[in-house]
């Protein structure tokens, strides 16, 4: 049965996507009915040396991904492959199955819906937050520069979208039941290794957080090696890589003239894009959403 739903906002815009168990995937077209795609991710096998990257879409996985591949093969040589080449929501089971060890897996899905092994087998996950307003605003460029055929195609003003992302109608689902049910995933399952990084954090001071990656992957390069990574990985050179350099079977799924999955990579463009009264409903549904949370956001 199709799991594929319209998502209307509020001014009529629409975008199809795959609703299943309370959570919305992006229209993807597998050989498999999208709900067994998920069920045999459930059950696939993991390594004992695969690392998993999770976070809401657009918290810096592109880079934080790029990081730590280059991290676990001690080189900063770019990895041939993009990050989607190791996605969960896209790859079928048998493809995973055929990459070579170590995976570098990835995902923007909540944890119910991760593979379950990943837990007795203790591995090690990289948990990315970034603050909800840019990433609202880094999800509207995306979904409105994205040309990957007619279910994707999605013509909504920013207010509409803010509003429909604020109801968790968006790819992704809501960014707050994401990162609330991650907490408490973290929280109950104690013995599970998960590095949470900022994506503002690792703007102020990337060479920490490279080492504190390198410490959490066991791998322990040296300072100079996780300057060079901190290089490698700059925002310019990473677009580069993804555009000129890399085996990138998704060059062509954007509209001519925009930015793709490198777009500005700063912290605090939501000031550009949010009006006051905007910001006010943000807030307000930020403070009643986040009420039992500990987790601490960075707006600036
Ligand atoms: P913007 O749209 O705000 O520029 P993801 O990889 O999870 O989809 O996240 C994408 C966001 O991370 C985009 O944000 C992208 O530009 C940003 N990004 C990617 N690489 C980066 C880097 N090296 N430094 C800073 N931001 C980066």
């Amino acid at each position: 049965m199709s799991t594929l739903k319209l998502l209307t906002d509020k001014g009529g815009n629409s975008v199809y996507a795959h609703s299943i168990d309370g959570h919305y995937f992006p229209p993807f077209t597998l050989d498999v009915e999208y709900a067994t795609h998920l069920e045999n991710i459930k059950k696939m096998h993991i390594r004992d040396d695969d690392v998993v990257v999770v976070g809401y879409g657009k918290s810096g996985t592109h880079w934080v991904w790029e990081v730590a591949g280059m991290l676990m093969a001690g080189s900063t040589n770019y990895i041939r492959n993009i990050k989607e080449s190791q996605f969960l929501e896209v790859k079928e089971v048998a493809v995973l199955e055929a990459l070579t060890s170590p995976r570098l897996l990835n995902t923007h899905m909540g944890f119910r819906f991760l593979p379950s092994e990943i837990v007795t087998k203790r591995t090690k996950v990289i948990y990315l937050l970034r603050n909800p307003k840019d990433v609202a605003v880094s999800l509207y460029n995306h979904v409105t520069g994205m040309n990957a055929g007619e279910k994707y195609l999605y013509n909504g003003i920013w207010d509409d979208f803010l509003d429909a992302y604020l109801q968790g109608k968006v790819f992704g689902g809501s960014w707050f039941d994401s990162v609330l049910n991650w907490e408490k995933t973290v929280a109950a399952l104690t013995e599970l290794p998960v590095l949470t990084v900022h994506y503002e954090d690792m703007k102020k001071d990337p060479l920490s957080n490279v080492q504190r990656l390198s410490e959490f992957l066991g791998v322990q390069r040296d300072s100079e090696f996780c300057q060079e990574v901190v290089e490698a990985c700059s925002f310019k050179k990473l677009k580069h890589a993804k555009e000129n350099l890399k085996e990138n079977y998704l060059r062509n799924v954007w509209k001519p003239g925009t930015a793709g999955f490198y777009r500005k990579g700063e912290v605090g463009d939501w000031k550009n894009w949010f009006t006051v009264a905007q910001n006010e409903r943000f807030d307000a549904v930020y403070a009643e959403k986040m009420k039992n949370s500990k987790l601490k956001m960075q707006f600036e």
